[in-house]
């Protein structure tokens, strides 16, 4: 606990004096969250990480969460220093749709308009009409749905086929999937919904359909935690990466959140819904990052150019 504190001394005077501010997605460790709270950063979802980055005068940002969070700032903020605790920290959507045979996708399929989600890399992003994320992804296919255009959709399998039959639209999906969500279980969250009748289910759209079935509310990871706040219950299962319950306790006091299952019983398995890239991001590897002012993070410039069109998109529709 004392070099816990210790750091975290370090890391408020550091973001003082490099006139940096601190960005954290709700999965990362509870102390960066709240340090980022605490000191004017932001603590949220991928759109509203993309927003306040782009939006906030400080010259350096650090971005605790992974690869994609970070180009995403700096596509939209190139004149700015973007630091990462970890520049390791990907994600397995990214990594589950290269840029080239991703191209080569989108080259079979002209007559579509290319929509992929915020977890892929700045080369992907570069190749596509818009970005979405998953807070926004339903309505701006419904958009594109409504003037009758067809959607080549990528990387998320799971997301982009709740998005299609909610919304009707044509939708080509490439077949990626989130290592983290892709393990809740459908049949053993009803057997867990069975023991708590009264609880609400809080999914998020990267969860397989037969667990998206039987959820209350679908949503971003700001979603779920409004819906925790605002629900009439007190209880909640909660199918998204545990990292976000930290801010659900906050958000909800006195209500009780209960992780879904992700293999056979929950109780064998505590922690098996944290992503682990997430979890690269430490106090430790923070401070160092502030100190040696290193890990920054370079998206080539003409692919930042051609992505900032598809980001910029979705910010106007956000708008
Ligand atoms: P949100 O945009 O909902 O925060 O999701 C990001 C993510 O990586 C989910 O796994
Ligand atoms: Fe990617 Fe899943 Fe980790 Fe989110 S939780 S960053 S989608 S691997």
């Amino acid at each position: 606990a004392d070099e816990r504190s210790m750091l975290k001394d370090k890391i408020r005077r550091l973001l003082k004096q490099r006139e940096a501010v601190l960005v954290a997605h709700y999965y990362v460790d509870a102390d960066l969250q709240d340090l980022a709270e605490e000191t004017g950063g932001c603590v949220s979802d991928s759109l509203e990480m993309a927003r306040f980055g782009r939006d906030h005068p400080a010259k350096t940002l650090v971005v605790a969460g992974v690869r994609f969070m970070g180009e995403t700032a700096k596509i939209l903020s190139p004149e700015k220093r973007i630091l990462m605790p970890d520049l390791d920290a990907t994600c397995s959507l990214d990594l589950g749709c290269p840029a080239d045979e991703f191209a080569q996708f989108c080259d079979q399929h002209p007559d579509r308009t290319v929509v992929v989600y915020a977890n892929t890399s700045a080369a992907v992003k570069a190749r596509a009409d818009w970005m979405v994320t998953s807070s926004i992804g339903l309505d701006i296919v419904a958009h594109l749905h409504a003037q009758g255009k067809k959607i080549l959709w990528a990387p998320d399998r799971h997301l982009g086929s709740y998005i299609q039959k909610k919304t009707g639209a044509d939708m080509l999906l490439w077949q990626g999937s989130c290592l983290v969500h892709d393990e809740f279980k459908g049949i053993e969250l009803d057997l867990l919904k069975a023991d708590y009748p009264a609880a609400k289910v809080l999914v998020h759209p990267e969860s397989p359909a037969n667990v998206v079935a039987l959820a209350d509310v679908v949503g971003s990871t700001t979603q779920l935690i409004d819906a925790a706040r605002s629900m009439d219950a007190t209880t909640f299962i909660v199918a998204t990466d545990n990292g976000i319950l930290h801010k659900m306790r906050l958000a909800a006091p006195g209500k009780h959140f209960i992780e879904a299952p992700t293999a056979g019983n929950s109780a064998t398995c505590k922690s098996c819904a944290h992503c682990p890239w997430m979890a690269m991001n430490g106090l430790r590897n923070l401070a160092d990052v502030l100190e040696n002012m290193n890990n920054e993070v370079f998206v080539e410039p003409n692919i930042g150019k051609q992505a900032v069109r598809s980001i910029d998109r979705m910010l106007d529709f956000a708008a």
